[in-house]
């Protein structure tokens, strides 16, 4: 009987994420079939799975808006998938879910806990965790459910951290469709280039880069910070509280430069909040869950006009991998939706085909469309063209 794979949480890491001794491989169970599966129950074969920072706060034994992932349990993780087998009224096979899937590469479920994927017009299955999913709903609430309407505006500057990141990269852009002055905050030149350049932002300041302060104080300008969306904590933060406007509000959505210490550091400069009037407001995007669909309507729709581009860091292989890829995240290796795919056994190539490499488009310095094209191909040797070489199938359809 086949079996599949699993990653369980084996310890909790006290500081940084040390995959061999957090995570353990086991086998999850044999693959379901519809001889296994009982009246009610769906079987899911688990396509993408998602990696996002807040998965290293379920890794604390500590009291959150979500209980910690146990000892011994599947790394809980969210993921879309195909459904294989279903004895559930509501899904037939084939349908797309989304869901909170963990690192197994199948799942059997009764349904709670994941919802059926109806593609909006031009928006693909990866959306559904990317823009259309968490990181967007979370940019999209974050930014406009918590600073009036009559603020985002020509005369507001809207700062973003992680400004390259999945919620990053999406609450700019929507800043950008209410006509904002946006600067982003990002680690490195190239997606510093990519902020400016692909999304149209009006700057983009590295903060790893010697007198970051300096350029972001001249890229805001005197009229100083109107909006601060937060997504690193630490100080990124405390400059931001620096160079706020008065009356300013500060969204403060994450904090992942504080994820990995036992001790985080809270702003240094948190007397300005009195003296500016700054508003800090904190927010979960399940406090949303009900709005949902509507927010999806109107992304998705921005996403057709082109207004939000999206863009995804894929990390493609076996489930094995997801623990280093997790651990990449916080070195900042993603440009936009950082998400891992999983293929199947029976689809990997065949060793003598060489893999694509796994270069981010904005390192090669092509363009969105250019970097769509690379990725359309990557997938297609990911869906059963084993026997073709990745650039020979690519050459073959004119595609590179
Ligand atoms: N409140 C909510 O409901 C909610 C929901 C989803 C996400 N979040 C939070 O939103 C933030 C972004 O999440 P995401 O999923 O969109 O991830 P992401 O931005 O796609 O990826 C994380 C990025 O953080 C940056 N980073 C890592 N370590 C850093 C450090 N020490 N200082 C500054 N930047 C650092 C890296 O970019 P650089 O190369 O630019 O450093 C990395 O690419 C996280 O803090 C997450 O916890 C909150």
């Amino acid at each position: 009987m086949s079996t599949y794979k699993q990653i369980v949480l084996a310890s909790r890491p006290k500081n940084e994420i040390i995959p061999s001794e957090v995570f353990r491989t086991e086998e999850g169970g044999p693959i379901p079939t519809d001889k296994t599966l009982k009246d009610g129950e769906i079987a899911i074969k688990v396509d993408y799975l998602s990696l996002d920072p807040a998965m290293r706060g379920w890794m604390n034994d500590t009291k959150s808006y979500v209980p910690p992932v146990k000892i011994g349990e599947a790394m809980r993780a969210y993921g879309i998938g195909t459904v294989t087998f279903s004895k559930h009224p509501r899904y037939n096979p084939g349908d797309l879910v989304v869901g909170t899937f963990g690192w197994r590469e199948y799942v059997v479920t009764t349904g709670s806990g994941i919802e059926k994927v109806i593609l909006p017009q031009g928006a693909t299955p990866r959306d559904f965790l990317s823009t259309l999913g968490m990181t967007g709903l979370t940019a999209y609430f974050g930014l406009l459910r918590h600073v009036p309407e009559n603020v985002l505006g020509p005369n507001c500057t809207v700062v973003v951290s992680a400004a390259a990141g999945a919620t990053g990269s999406v609450v700019g852009q929507i800043a950008k469709v209410k006509g904002c002055k946006v600067i982003g905050i990002a680690g490195g030149e190239a997606k510093c280039r990519w902020v400016r350049g692909e999304l149209g932002w009006d700057g983009c300041v590295d903060y790893k880069k010697k007198g970051w302060e300096r350029d972001l104080r001249e890229a805001v300008g005197r009229g100083g910070i109107n909006v601060y969306f937060d997504n690193v904590g630490g100080d990124i933060l405390d400059e931001c509280l620096k160079l706020a406007a008065p009356h300013a509000k500060f969204i403060i959505c994450g904090s992942i430069s504080q994820y990995n210490t036992s001790k985080p550091q809270g702003p240094r400069a948190f007397l300005l909040v009195i003296s500016k009037r700054i508003t800090l407001k904190g927010f979960i995007v399940f406090d949303f869950l009900k709005e949902y669909d509507q927010a999806r309507k109107e992304l998705a729709q921005w996403l057709l006009e082109g207004k939000i581009k999206r863009m995804e860091h894929i990390v493609d292989g076996g489930i094995d991998a997801a623990p280093r890829a997790l651990v990449q995240l916080f070195e900042g290796a993603n440009t936009g939706k950082m998400m891992r795919l999983l293929l199947p056994l029976s689809r990997r190539p065949s060793p003598n085909c060489k893999r694509p490499p796994l270069i981010p488009s904005i390192r090669l310095g092509i363009t969105e469309g250019s970097a769509q094209i690379l990725r359309n191909c990557r997938d297609l040797w990911g869906q059963g063209l084993d026997s073709l070489c990745y650039w020979m199938r690519c050459l073959e359809m004119g595609q590179v």
